[in-house]
């Protein structure tokens, strides 16, 4: 069996031919995924929600410490306080469900007071940590949702207004948000994000990026291909001008000069962090 068109579509190139690998329609499925920011009016059922949060629970977690938390938002003034700090982002206040992952390193914290002992959770490790255990739920939660065919969103972009998020939300010290995630049906087919080859994000024993201009100029115009980004979403022109051929590595290199989170560690170190 092979997996030609999903790979196609991840990818914009052939799979290699494997006929010997069964069918595995979950990872077809997988293959095929994508975010979802334009939601239908139907409901999420509250079971399934909880289901899929036993779910994304089920995640690994380094340790076994279990170090992150979920907010449901279930609160409407909540929740609309938190879109409002994004009004470029309209599905945050749209989408028929909204959680907010978080990295916890204060109940961990808070089982060594009950237990007494000292802790030392409030290092780059702690914080590393937590932010792993909240990644994997994170995208646990995702696909368990896809599989239930509802659509999502990850908003990290909450992180810019972390002190705000917090204060909205309760969250204690040492507690941050890693992302929010807008949940609900699909009120459209979306289309799926063309992926690197594995070329670029997979070596064999040692780091190789000898072939990496190549491989990245083959997938621009793979993905240009697919879909060209328009002129008028040239990011920044008036600092970098109109580029006659724009592909995602323009963008992403454009976007990536840009400063992000600059107030994301002051956050972390008034909220009990210290990053060495
Ligand atoms: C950690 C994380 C944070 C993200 N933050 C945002 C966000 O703030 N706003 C948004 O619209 N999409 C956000 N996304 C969605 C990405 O833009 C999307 O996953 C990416 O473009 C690839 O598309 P795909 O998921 O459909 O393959 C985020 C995704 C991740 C994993």
């Amino acid at each position: 069996m092979n997996y030609e068109a999903e790979w196609r579509m991840r990818f914009g190139e052939e799979p290699e031919a494997a006929p010997d690998l069964p069918d595995m329609p979950w990872l077809r499925q997988v293959l095929m995924r994508r975010t979802h920011r334009r939601y239908a009016e139907r409901p999420v059922p509250e079971t399934l929600l909880r289901l899929l949060l036993g779910t994304a629970f089920s995640a690994s977690s380094k340790s076994d410490f279990q170090q992150a938390t979920v907010i449901w938002v279930r609160d409407h003034p909540s929740r609309d306080r938190i879109a409002a700090l994004v009004p470029d982002m309209p599905w945050i206040g749209n989408a028929p469900e909204f959680l907010v992952f978080c990295g916890d390193a204060h109940r961990l914290e808070r089982i060594g007071k009950l237990r007494g002992h000292t802790n030392e959770n409030g290092k780059l490790e702690g914080f590393f940590n937590a932010a792993i255990d909240a990644a994997l739920v994170l995208q646990t939660f995702i696909l368990a949702a896809e599989t239930a065919g509802l659509g999502c969103c990850p908003i990290s972009v909450i992180r810019n207004h972390a002190d705000t998020v917090a204060e909205i939300l309760g969250l204690p010290d040492k507690v941050f948000p890693v992302a929010g995630l807008c949940v609900g049906y699909p009120a459209a087919a979306g289309h799926v994000s063309m992926r690197l080859p594995l070329e670029a994000t997979v070596h064999i024993d040692h780091y190789d990026e000898r072939r990496l201009a190549e491989a990245v100029d083959a997938y621009d115009r793979r993905r240009d291909a697919r879909y060209s980004l328009p002129r008028e979403q040239q990011r920044s022109p008036d600092v970098f001008g109109y580029a006659s051929f724009y592909g995602w590595s323009e963008d992403k290199a454009r976007q990536a000069a840009k400063p992000e989170g600059q107030g994301f560690p002051t956050f972390l170190r008034r909220r009990g962090f210290c990053l060495d």
